[in-house]
Parts: structure tokens; sequence; C-alpha cells
């Protein structure tokens, strides 16, 4: 029986519980967010939960991956609603560690790995420097951590795929368990930036998946330059709208798919405005 949640915010604390569940013979499920929980990351918690006895879920707004100040100012943040809720979903130990704590004045950051073109295409293209923020601070927390399996949304296939080149390089022993999207019912993709949306905004922003849907279906019959054209000129008939790109991918490198040669690795993802609220989305097109 699992008896309440742990919870810490220094490496030495939490790595000694761990130790101790180590000692014990357990496995570790981690799952490491930012916070501003929704059902997504709860979906994630709940797998972890289901498939390790020890999991622990950390809350950590990483200023280094923001390439935007203004967008790591208004992130949410809500420690008090988030504790309540991985408590209600069986998480065993929240690591919630200040900014001094992962980056301590003295140490300078530094990741020797080259992601090449994986980070510098779609997301990398219009955040530079993000996928290097991430990879650094997920390192670090894999460190912390040391689970058995660490568990990522489909969501953010990029990040899904940096972070896996970022464990395979390193040869950092833990299992990357890749989740689908969850969707809220109108289909727009769970993330903890919809709360930043206007009640107008959030009305359409589930347009943004159904032109995906709708790029799925034309695939069977019209050409990849065709539908790209189609699906932006759609999303942008809405002024609130601004598509920073949309783009028809190989799922295995995120390389521009320029003809219909791979269909069943063909990935659908997109980046659109809303406002001042930056959202994206991908789905799989076979
Ligand atoms: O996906 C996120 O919430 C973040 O990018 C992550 C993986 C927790 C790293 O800060």
């Amino acid at each position: 029986m699992r008896i309440g949640m742990k919870e810490f915010t220094l490496i030495s604390e939490v790595r000694e519980e761990l130790d101790k569940a180590l000692k014990n013979g357990k496995t570790i499920g981690f799952v490491p967010t930012m916070g501003a929980l929704h059902k997504g990351h709860l979906e994630l918690i709940g797998r972890s939960v289901r498939e390790n006895d020890i999991t622990v879920c950390s809350i950590f707004v990483n200023p280094i991956q923001f390439n935007n100040p203004e967008d790591l100012e208004k992130y949410p943040r809500n420690l008090k609603q988030d504790g309540k809720m991985l408590l209600s979903h069986g998480c065993d130990i929240l690591f919630a560690p200040s900014v001094a704590e992962i980056y301590p004045p003295e140490e300078k950051e530094d990741l020797k790995i080259d992601f090449g073109t994986l980070e510098q295409i779609l997301e990398g293209k219009f955040r530079p420097g993000h996928f290097r923020g991430v990879a650094i601070v997920v390192k670090k927390l894999l460190d912390i951590v040391k689970p058995d399996r660490a568990y990522f949304g489909k969501k953010d296939y990029q990040q899904l795929m940096i972070i896996s080149e970022l464990v395979s390089r390193l040869q950092i022993p833990v299992k990357i368990v890749a989740c689908e999207t969850v969707r809220e019912p109108d289909g727009l993709a769970m993330s903890s930036r919809n709360m930043r949306l206007t009640i107008g905004e959030r009305k359409v922003a589930a347009k943004i998946f159904e032109a995906l849907k709708q790029v799925k279906e034309r695939s069977a019959t019209q050409s990849i330059g065709v539908i790209k054209k189609w699906a932006i000129k759609h999303l942008q008939e809405n002024p609130a709208f601004r598509v920073e790109y949309l783009e028809i991918v190989d799922k295995r490198t995120l390389l521009p798919l320029t003809k219909w040669n791979n269909r069943q690795n063909a990935l659908a993802c997109t980046a659109v405005w809303l406002g001042n609220v930056r959202l994206i989305d991908n789905l799989e097109l076979f």
C-alpha cells in the first residue's frame, strides 16, 4: 500500500530516500515536469505507478530551456495544487528543487553532445538553445533520480527524440517510455500553456488538431506540397492564428518529406501562435 507522498527540495535528501528504495530492490519510475499539471501529466504518473514500485515526479521550471523571457515569467506555477493532484494519483515522491539547487552558481553548464540537425529544425529553429536546455536538465535529473524508467509525452515529439538520443549517446541506464498525447474532448492537446488562453482563444484552439486530422485524411489523395499549403491557409483564415510552421516529416529523423515514399513514417507537426500563447501538436499520418 502506498502511504502519502514525500516531498523534497534538496538533492541530498531525495537521493537518501531513493538509496533506501534501491537497497530494498524497488524499481523507480520517473516523470519529469515543469508543474502546472494536467491530465496528460497524470496519465504519465498513472503509467509509472502501474509499472514501478516507486514513482518520482519532479517539478522544476527550467530557466535555461526558455528562449523567451516572457514565456518563462508567465509559465503557470501552482505547486500546492500540483502536490494534491500527485498525491491523489499515487505518486510517492515529489522533488521540487530551487534553481540554485539544480544550477549552483559555481558550476558551469556544459553538455558535450552535438545533436546535429535534430536540435536545429522545427522547434529548434524557432526556439534556439531550447533543446540544449532540456537535455542539460534532463541529464541532471536522471543522474539525481537514477530511475529504471522515465516517462515522456509524444506531444513534445522532438523533445522525446532529443532525450532518447541523449540517453543512448551517454549510455544512461534508463528506459525512455513514450506515451500517447492526451487530448481535451474537442481534440486540443493538453498543455500547461492552455490555461493562458482567453475564453475566445480556447474556443478556436481545437482547430489546430482538426487541421492535422484533415492533413491525415488528405494524405491519401493529395501531394505533400498541396496539403501543407492548404493547412497553413486554412488555419490562418482565422485571424487569431499565426502559424509558425506546419511540416510533414519523417518521424525517425524529423526531416521534411517531399514525396509520400515513406508513408508509414510520416508525421505532421505544427507550432501555432494563438494570441500570446504558442501551442504545438503533431499527428502520425499512418
Ligand atoms: O516537457 C517538459 O515539461 C520539460 O521540457 C522537461 C522534460 C520536464 C524538462 O524541463
